[in-house]
């Protein structure tokens, strides 16, 4: 049996960037979730630490603000924050904080029969985070005597794979790996989980799982809104970096991988990074014949005009930042040999749906008629967003005809099963305090998948664009991509179908 102290470790989340978007939008809703669920000790404390200056009542209020505004509405009503919620306000540069935030580490963890467990999460712009580390070294905060301390890292992981490494040699000088969770949503959503189970404990699909039985595999991430008001770190971003580089490769990842020795956290994360190393590296010279880049021009989405990419607040008006990429991915390996991965994303898109699709080879001789001519492949969808299902289409005969056929859909929509899902940062906070490493992303992983990208994203940054906007918001993205899949035989499927 586990103890209290197993199920609810007491630990202190100290949040730098308190004061910011994401500390506001998504981990005090998570929080306030956790503690109303019981998922968090009630001995659990938060420290927040940013420049503007906040009394510790301000700093809760402000967290209860967010907490109440962004509560998803089938998530019912989040609950009240741990009773211990504290600010310290200061510089990250500045060596003084570190004393005062000790201070009131101790103070708190007096309470707590001297219990260390500190989670110390940078919600912070990425260049502060090498200063914030080096500063946690120095002033010996990186150790506990009683306990644990972890480190919280969020995307961006650098911003190529040479940022990508500093990253880890500085976080690598002060923390052990085991101590380091750097974070990517995307693995903490149910459907993503669920390619694990969909693939490990049923025993009929691993083996169609492979080159034999697989055409290709589609991957898409499609978002309808707009850069919104994130466009000073976009601008610098773009789609490779804010969506490839973390959630699309992840998704692929787990798509691909060999099944783990255990389901533990590094044997997992050992496959993902064998994956990654099997992607064959782009050329650097013909990056085009694998990528296709867009930006979205003005446009209608959901029945409303939008303004282009370089009309909104903050962009060039020149900006050759790609909101749109599609991405043709070889993963050189006995499973997938000669079965290509497609993978696209986009703002601005006509849908917001995330989902992977697994499209099987044609039967090898056709004796029945379709509706549209050609029998169509079978077709497992893993749908991610906005609702998280799984759906296999296959044929089926037309009643009363003898030889006519249509597709039909077997779907397993996952509100099926109850409860509505937990968010992505509520588990990822749980699993902090449980110092379970599996959905967070190893250093090796994140550098092998800037390795991947590194060529594509050298060759666009060299080479302009093709003339820019090149679709229109509410559409699928630009023409050019369509014609990279004719050249291969291949179309997209349709978002959703
Ligand atoms: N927001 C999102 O939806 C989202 C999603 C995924 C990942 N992320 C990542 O999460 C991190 C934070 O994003 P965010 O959107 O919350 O950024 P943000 O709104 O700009 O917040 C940055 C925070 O850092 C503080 N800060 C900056 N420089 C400081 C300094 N020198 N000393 C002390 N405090 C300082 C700011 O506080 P003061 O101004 O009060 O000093 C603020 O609290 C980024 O790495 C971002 O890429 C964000």
């Amino acid at each position: 049996m586990k103890t209290e102290e197993e199920i609810r470790p007491p630990a202190t989340l100290v949040i730098f960037g308190a004061s910011g978007d994401l500390t506001r939008r998504l981990l005090a809703p998570a929080i306030a979730h956790l503690s109303r669920d019981g998922a968090i000790s009630p001995e659990f404390a938060i420290v927040g630490i940013a420049r503007t200056s906040y009394s510790d009542a301000d700093f809760r209020e402000r967290l209860d603000e967010g907490a109440r505004e962004f509560t998803p509405r089938d998530q019912g009503r989040p609950g009240e924050l741990p009773a211990v919620v504290r600010y310290v306000c200061g510089d990250f540069g500045d060596p003084a904080l570190y004393a005062s935030l000790r201070g009131v580490l101790e103070e708190i963890e007096s309470k707590r029969g001297g219990q260390h467990n500190r989670i110390f999460y940078l919600a912070t712009p990425p260049e502060a985070d090498p200063e914030i580390v080096r500063f946690l070294g120095e002033q010996g905060l990186s150790r506990a005597e009683n306990g644990w301390t972890r480190i919280v890292v969020e995307k961006p992981f650098g911003h190529d794979l040479d940022s990508a490494r500093m990253l880890n040699e500085s976080l690598r000088t002060v923390f052990e790996e085991r101590q380091i969770y750097r974070i990517d949503h995307y693995l903490a959503k149910e459907t993503v989980q669920n390619i694990f189970v969909l693939r490990f404990a049923n025993g009929i699909f691993e083996p169609l799982w492979n080159q034999r039985y697989v055409d290709h595999v589609q991957i898409a991430v499609a978002e309808t809104i707009g850069v919104g008001h994130r466009a000073g770190y976009y601008e610098e971003a773009g789609v490779l970096r804010d969506m490839f580089q973390n959630h699309l490769l992840q998704l692929l990842c787990l798509t691909a991988m060999e099944p783990p020795v255990k389901f533990e956290a590094d044997a997992v994360r050992a496959e993902k990074v064998k994956v990654l190393q099997s992607i064959r590296p782009f050329p650097a010279d013909a990056a085009d014949d694998w990528a296709v880049r867009g930006q979205y021009g003005p446009g209608v989405v959901d029945g409303k005009p939008v303004p282009g990419y370089r009309e909104e607040e903050n962009v060039a008006p020149d900006s050759r930042t790609a909101t749109y990429a599609a991405v043709k991915f070889v993963v050189d390996n006995w499973r997938w040999s000669g079965v290509p991965f497609y993978v696209r994303s986009g703002k601005r898109m006509a849908k917001r749906i995330s989902e992977i699709a697994i499209e099987f080879k044609s039967v090898p001789h056709h004796y029945f008629r379709h509706e549209s001519g050609e029998l169509p492949p079978n077709v497992l969808r893993l749908r991610i967003q906005p609702e998280e299902a799984v759906s296999l289409k296959f044929e089926a005969k037309i009643p009363g005809t003898v030889a006519d056929v249509e597709s039909v859909y077997m779907d397993f929509p996952y509100s099926s099963l109850g409860a509505a899902s937990r968010g992505g940062y509520e588990r990822l906070l749980v699993d902090v305090t449980h110092g379970d490493q599996t959905l967070f992303i190893r250093g090796d992983e994140a550098e092998e998948a800037w390795r991947v990208l590194d060529p594509v994203l050298k060759a666009w940054e060299k080479e302009s664009p093709p003339a820019f906007p090149n679709y229109a918001a509410g559409t699928l993205g630009p023409e050019a991509a369509d014609r990279f899949l004719e050249k291969d035989g291949r179309r997209w499927r349709t978002l959703g179908k």
